[in-house]
């Protein structure tokens, strides 16, 4: 029975159960399944994480190298689909190509339209392999630089550094993008995972439920705010800027990218981790002005607003630093998150009810047609 109450953004509204994570507002934290985000950063491996997403455990070693074995055997673009990238304007958005890419990777996977569990593990850690592959190539194409192969002696995070810029990454870098990666994997029913849950809901395939969550990504309120944050830090220019800047953008009611969340009023605990990796990422390019305007705009927003900032805040000048165009940021966020959606694919797929709610219609009352009867 529909209830009368409109929950405008679907605000606080508990639309499913899931045991994928839990974001505790009260606590300001994120566990994935019951293991606390900042100490999964710490401690295991961006695969690690992946495996444990899926499956609901940490890998033993023979599990982790038989995904290990997979993951790098799948991390090569079937030929058309590297062509199809190359052929795509480099006027569109990234997102745009990771959208295309993945729609495109669905009409050629064997198991397509498998929606058995093995088949859907399969698809998963497919699609997880193959996203550096997209990315990178479409960073290095933008730039006019030959793609770059996968390297099978690499893991995730350094093979993905390797494809991106052709060369060997350093150790303080693979550590920092794979924190970032990490973080960035899981947040339970966020907009664009309820989007790939909403299109699973109809038994739809997983790469077309993943391509319609790349697609919720790519709004600013959303996973564009990784982007917008750079581009505010380069508007800004410098720390003693910052202040001035804020109140002229409230003034005019801007909305401050990488700050704010629906679910964490006080903090969003992917923060303080992510900031010492932005630290790391400062001190490891010698960039000590980065951390001066991250610092003085974070306090002018809180005294200003109260409002503090969101993992995209501290996530987007990393990755400026470490080298990536700024367009490219958001395709980044998806190859991480690629292992929670999938992981959302399956538990929605596991106990499936369509996803379709009602609204109220507040246009014209019943009316008849001008005219009459042909
Ligand atoms: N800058 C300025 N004011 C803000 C901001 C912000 N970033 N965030 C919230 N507010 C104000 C908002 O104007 C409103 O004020 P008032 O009550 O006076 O109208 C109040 O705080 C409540 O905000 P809201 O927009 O109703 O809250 P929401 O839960 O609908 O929005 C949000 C959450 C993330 C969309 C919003 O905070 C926002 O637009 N932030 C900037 C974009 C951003 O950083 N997005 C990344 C989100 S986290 C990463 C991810 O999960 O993808």
């Amino acid at each position: 029975t529909p209830t009368s109450e409109i929950r405008k953004g679907l605000a606080g509204v508990v639309a499913d159960t899931s045991a994928i994570s839990k974001v505790n507002p009260a606590t300001n934290s994120l566990l994935y399944r019951g293991y606390p985000v900042q100490d999964l950063a710490a401690r295991v491996s961006f695969e690690e994480v992946a495996y444990l997403l899926w499956h609901g455990e940490l890998p033993t070693a023979e599990q982790l190298a038989e995904q290990t074995r997979a993951e790098r055997a799948a991390r090569t673009l079937p030929d058309d689909v590297k062509a199809a990238i190359l052929e795509l304007p480099t006027a569109c958005h990234p997102m745009d190509v990771c959208r295309t890419a993945v729609s495109q990777l669905g009409a050629h996977d064997p198991q397509a339209e498998d929606s058995s569990v093995e088949a859907e593990l399969a698809k998963a850690l497919r699609l997880w392999a193959v996203m550096p592959s997209v990315v990178a190539l479409d960073q290095r194409r933008r730039r006019g630089e030959l793609g770059v192969e996968p390297r099978d002696d690499l893991g995730y995070s350094a093979n993905f550094l390797w494809m991106a810029f052709g060369a060997e990454p350093e150790p303080a870098v693979v550590k920092a993008f794979e924190a970032s990666m990490v973080l960035y994997a899981e947040h339970s029913f966020n907009a664009s995972t309820f989007t790939a849950r909403v299109i699973t809901s109809t038994l739809a395939d997983m790469h077309s439920a993943v391509t319609g969550a790349i697609g919720a990504l790519k709004g600013p309120l959303h996973g564009g705010a990784n982007e917008a944050v750079q581009e505010t830090f380069e508007e800004i220019g410098s720390a003693d800027r910052a202040v001035a800047w804020l109140e002229d953008a409230l003034a005019s009611k801007k909305k401050i990218m990488g700050f704010g969340h629906r679910v964490y009023k006080n903090g969003d605990s992917r923060v303080p981790t992510m900031r010492s990796v932005l630290g790391d990422m400062v001190e490891h390019y010698g960039e000590p002005g980065v951390l001066d305007l991250y610092d003085t705009l974070e306090q002018a927003m809180f005294e200003r607003k109260n409002i503090r900032p969101n993992l995209d805040y501290p996530a987007g000048p990393a990755y400026h630093l470490m080298g990536f165009d700024t367009n490219i940021f958001t395709p980044l966020f998806v190859a991480s998150r690629m292992t929670g959606w999938t992981a959302h694919v399956m538990e929605q797929r596991a106990a499936n009810a369509l996803i379709r709610p009602v609204c109220e219609y507040n246009g014209p009352e019943q009316r008849e047609v001008p005219g009459s009867a042909r």
